[in-house]
């Protein structure tokens, strides 16, 4: 069994070896470009590690891993186009470097080169390994048109919130570790704990996320600081501002968020309004606080994985590493 370093390396080799050369380049350029900015590759690595605790040979389901993250970086693609975003990895997004039409096709064209991907695994698997990929990507587009529609709403509850995570992003983590296990001929209940360990990572991933847009450093965490704030986007921390405010500060609240930003200064101002709010209602602790609830329960999840610890042991080691994730 690989170390979670030496399966990120393993899996970052083969993503390298890729072949995206067919034409027309203005079509695979960008694919190329995006996949090249690095990124986390969590989702794969979870795939092979959960592969891992049962089976040595994880180059049997590289292109599933590969797949997943083809599909993740497709939804990178579209997602920055939606959200107006400028930054993803450090680098500028693909719709500035080229434009907006660009990020649709070549987005398009990864969506598919992901479902081929995905179609190369084992005739024994490939029924289940569909099913399973495609009610996920699925409800990843089901998460993110909530995550739009809630732009346009001011009563958007934290449960409803917490579903739209997690369909946007808890799904995909579950996906990968019950891909990796079911490959594998895992016990069905064992491929099952795994998918909610996933799925409780992915929703205390998508909050940390949400807050590092508000806290983060934009030279660790590679994107725009306060685009949720300018997209009033419903994240834990403006549901739960909304909710904890008093009058002044609900009425401040809701000025800003009404206020369009329409030059870079008042972007920064708005931005900075909108925080020192959270700040002084004491939004980030609660969002901290439910971030180690979720962990908590993925561990859960994992302990009733029946292995023994020391086989589950590089999984718990990834899944703390994400705990103290800055990017
Ligand atoms: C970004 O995912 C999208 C979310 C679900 C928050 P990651 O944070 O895994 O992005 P990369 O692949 O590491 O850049
Ligand atoms: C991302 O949510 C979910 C998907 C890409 C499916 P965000 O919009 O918060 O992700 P980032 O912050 O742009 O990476
Ligand atoms: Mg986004
Ligand atoms: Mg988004
Ligand atoms: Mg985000």
């Amino acid at each position: 069994m690989k170390t979670f370093q030496e399966t990120l390396e393993f899996f970052n080799q083969a993503l390298t070896d890729l072949p995206l050369n067919r034409k027309p380049e203005a079509l695979y350029t960008p694919v190329r470009y995006e996949l090249s900015l690095g990124g986390k590759r969590i989702r794969p690595v979870l795939l092979l590690m959960a592969y891992q605790l049962y089976r040595d040979d994880m180059e049997r389901v590289l292109p599933t891993a590969l797949g997943l993250e083809m599909y993740h970086n497709y939804t990178l693609l579209h997602d920055d186009v939606m959200d107006k975003a400028d930054m993803r990895r450090g680098k500028p997004t693909v719709h500035k470097v080229w434009n907006e039409n660009t990020a649709i096709l070549s987005g398009d064209a990864m969506l598919v080169l992901a479902y081929q991907l995905m179609g190369q695994a084992s005739a024994t698997h490939l029924k289940e390994v569909l099913d399973v990929f495609t009610e996920t990507a699925l409800e990843i587009g089901e998460g993110q048109q909530y995550d739009m529609d809630f732009e346009h709403r001011m009563d958007v509850s934290e449960d409803e919130y917490i579903e739209m995570i997690r369909l946007k992003t808890s799904v995909l983590l579950a996906c990968a570790l019950k891909l990796g296990a079911l490959q594998a001929d895992a016990p069905a209940t064992d491929a099952n704990q795994l998918y909610c360990f996933g799925e409780n990572i992915g929703l205390a991933f998508q909050l940390q996320d949400d807050l590092l847009d508000v806290y983060g450093d934009p030279k660790t965490f590679g994107k725009n600081i306060g685009g949720d704030i300018l997209e009033g986007k419903k994240t834990f921390m403006l549901i739960n501002a909304l909710r904890l405010a008093n009058a002044e500060q609900r009425a401040a609240l809701e000025r800003w968020l009404a206020t369009e930003a329409a030059t870079p200064e008042t972007a920064q101002e708005k931005i900075a309004a909108v925080s020192a709010l959270y700040d002084a209602i004491g939004v980030r602790q609660l969002a901290e606080t439910k971030i180690r609830t979720y962990f908590d329960v993925a561990f859960k999840h994992l302990n009733a994985v029946a292995l023994p610890p020391e086989r589950k042991e590089p999984l718990r080691q990834l899944a703390l590493a994400l705990f103290d994730r800055q990017a």
